[in-house]
């Protein structure tokens, strides 16, 4: 695991944004995994404010995202659809036919729905680099706590906490969905590159769990320390139950300076 700790949440927006420009410029047909959730909000703005500055396109990107809600319909405002349309697509070049959901209506086989999802990645060649948030209880994607490591895209029932932590989002009126597709912990460790941000106080626990604590399916994005490719940008808050900062720091300092003498700081 490459860990990265900046001042705070608009440094890791920032620089998570070199890594999808740089995989953008690198690949001509560059196959990028999506979050959603508050986390990602400022990748996006950096994302569509590089692409307003002529930086950056995004017309070959093809796009997968990691969750939606099971039988939401796409035009629902809380739809996953939705959030991608108003926080990134809307607002640049990307073709809307390249991006993807694992999208189940009421009257779809969730099954079949995850296995054609998981058809549709591969053909696209797999996902060069995907985005990640975590969970207060450490999950990736839906993937709650006792989900299999082994895991392939499939329908969730999304535990208590979860549905806590995200009714900030959901009005009195509306009807907060407790079920999900998402991708599995297999498929998001397929993905070439993996980029995990996290920020505030409140994912302290889960970042310390994910980074030093045991790999273990209580804490699904623990898994992670088992992928080649796996980075990790912290703000100070997200970072404060670690131990080894100055570790860290030291070592991103080595791996800049690598990269500036051979250039393989990644390599999509
Ligand atoms: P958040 O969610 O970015 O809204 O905190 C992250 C997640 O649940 O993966």
């Amino acid at each position: 695991m490459q860990i990265i700790i900046y001042d705070d949440a608009q440094q890791v927006a920032i620089n998570a944004t070199k890594w999808v420009q740089s995989l953008i410029k690198e690949k001509t047909e560059p196959v990028l995994g999506l979050a959603t959730g508050s986390t990602p909000i400022r990748l996006y703005q950096e994302l569509v404010a590089q692409y307003k500055a002529g930086n950056c396109s995004f017309t070959n990107v093809t796009s997968f995202n990691l969750d939606e809600y099971h039988s939401i319909s796409e035009s629902n405002p809380q739809s996953y659809r939705s959030f991608m349309q108003d926080n990134l697509f809307n607002h640049v070049d990307i073709d809307r036919a390249n991006t993807f959901l694992p999208t189940c209506s009421q009257d779809q086989n969730p099954r079949v729905q995850g296995l054609a999802y998981e058809e549709k990645i591969k053909q696209a060649g797999g996902i060069d680099l995907q985005i990640l948030g975590i969970g207060a209880n450490g999950h990736i994607g839906f993937n709650e706590p006792t989900s299999s490591l082994t895991s392939r895209t499939r329908i969730k029932t999304l535990t208590q906490q979860t549905l806590t932590d995200n009714s900030r989002l959901f009005a009195d009126n509306e009807i907060q969905p407790a079920m999900a597709m998402t991708m599995g912990i297999a498929t998001i460790m397929g993905a070439r590159y993996v980029l995990l941000m996290a920020t505030g106080k409140n994912k302290a626990q889960a970042v310390k769990d994910m980074i030093t604590g045991a790999v273990s399916a209580n804490c699904p994005a623990s898994m992670l320390q088992m992928h080649e490719n796996a980075v990790i940008l912290l703000d100070k808050e997200a970072a404060s139950m670690l131990d080894d900062h100055s570790y860290y720091q030291w070592a991103d300092k080595q791996n800049r300076k690598l990269n500036e003498e051979y250039g393989f700081y990644h390599n999509f």
